[in-house]
């Protein structure tokens, strides 16, 4: 992965490192035990080439950043309407674990924030599937978005079930008001289980690579998702992607993202390239603090600012 664009990048990595600030999300045992000090950046060209720096081969696992790639399966899947029906688009302003409906309709605010994200993961595969199948549809199409099979940390996993009393909470929530109509521990489980996919930084930009060239993976030529469902997801990542911060977020980077609390951020700019970085501390609203920083200073130098 040596070309001056990475060595640029190793700059960007070495310029940000001194920034130790922030810690490890510690509501999952697991991630609280992962190294702080791992630091990598990947960009992906469409055409699937991919620049790197640092540690772009570690394994992580994806958290929220399992949140766009998913509300996109489930946009293609059954359409805008019926999404829109049960899932809002507002930014909420709230932290992303905020047990909360809009008035009113008492839908979710939006599929970033986590309610909403327990409640698209029940709309993916047809209408009257299984829990089973979304999980498999879920798979396959993360998979698909990466170019190669993802698998499940199944240490992640076991730790964050077994601390989701908020998650658990939100999803008694859900199905008291009939957003979702299954067995709330069993849809907690499958959400949990998306979080729980192992990347790394390198198959993140691809992922992104593959939103930002209009949902055609850039290494396998597949068409994962239309372009209007790109557009979509795209917009509800410019707004919510960045939870509580989004304001922020947009004014100094500019580029339609999603963080996880594994420390991952990716970005993807429309037609141009996708992004990731992995940092492992967090700030106040759960993202990568490096990653923050490193995010901030590609788009002041290599101009990737959409506004
Ligand atoms: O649901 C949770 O709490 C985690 N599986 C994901 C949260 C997350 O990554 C928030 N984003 N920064």
């Amino acid at each position: 992965m040596r070309s001056p664009v990475s060595d640029y990048l190793a700059e960007v990595l070495e310029g940000c490192a001194g920034d130790t600030s922030g810690a490890n999300a510690d509501y999952i045992p697991e991630l609280a035990r992962a190294d702080s000090d791992r630091f990598a950046v990947a960009v992906a060209t469409l055409t699937g080439y991919v620049h790197g720096a640092g540690d772009t081969d570690v394994m992580f696992t994806m958290q929220s950043i399992s949140k766009p790639f998913v509300h996109a399966l489930a946009l293609q899947d059954r359409g805008l309407p019926a999404f829109l029906d049960k899932i809002d688009v507002e930014p909420s302003g709230e932290a992303f674990n905020e047990l909360s409906l809009e008035e009113g309709t008492t839908r979710p605010r939006n599929p970033m924030i986590n309610a909403g994200a327990i409640t698209t993961s029940t709309l993916v595969g047809e209408p009257d599937s299984t829990l089973a199948h979304r999980w498999e549809r879920i798979l396959g199409g993360l998979s698909a978005f990466a170019g190669r099979e993802l698998e499940v940390d199944e240490a992640v996993f076991s730790s964050e079930l077994e601390t989701a009393h908020r998650n658990l909470a939100i999803a008694h929530m859900l199905r008291g008001y009939d957003t979702i109509t299954e067995d709330p521990e069993a849809v907690v489980a499958n959400y949990t289980r998306q979080c729980s996919l192992r990347v790394t930084t390198r198959d993140l930009a691809l992922m992104a690579a593959t939103l930002a060239n209009g949902g055609v993976q850039p290494l396998t030529g597949e068409r994962v998702v239309d372009p209007p469902v790109v557009r979509e997801v795209l917009s509800v990542m410019t707004t919510c992607g960045m939870y509580d911060a989004a304001g922020d977020w947009v004014t100094r980077v500019g580029i339609p993202a999603k963080s996880g609390v594994a420390g991952g951020i990716i970005g993807a700019l429309p037609g141009q390239v996708g992004l990731a970085v992995f940092s492992p501390r967090l700030d106040e609203h759960g993202a990568s603090v490096r990653g923050v920083r490193v995010c901030e200073r590609l788009s002041q130098e290599m101009g990737m600012h959409l506004m």
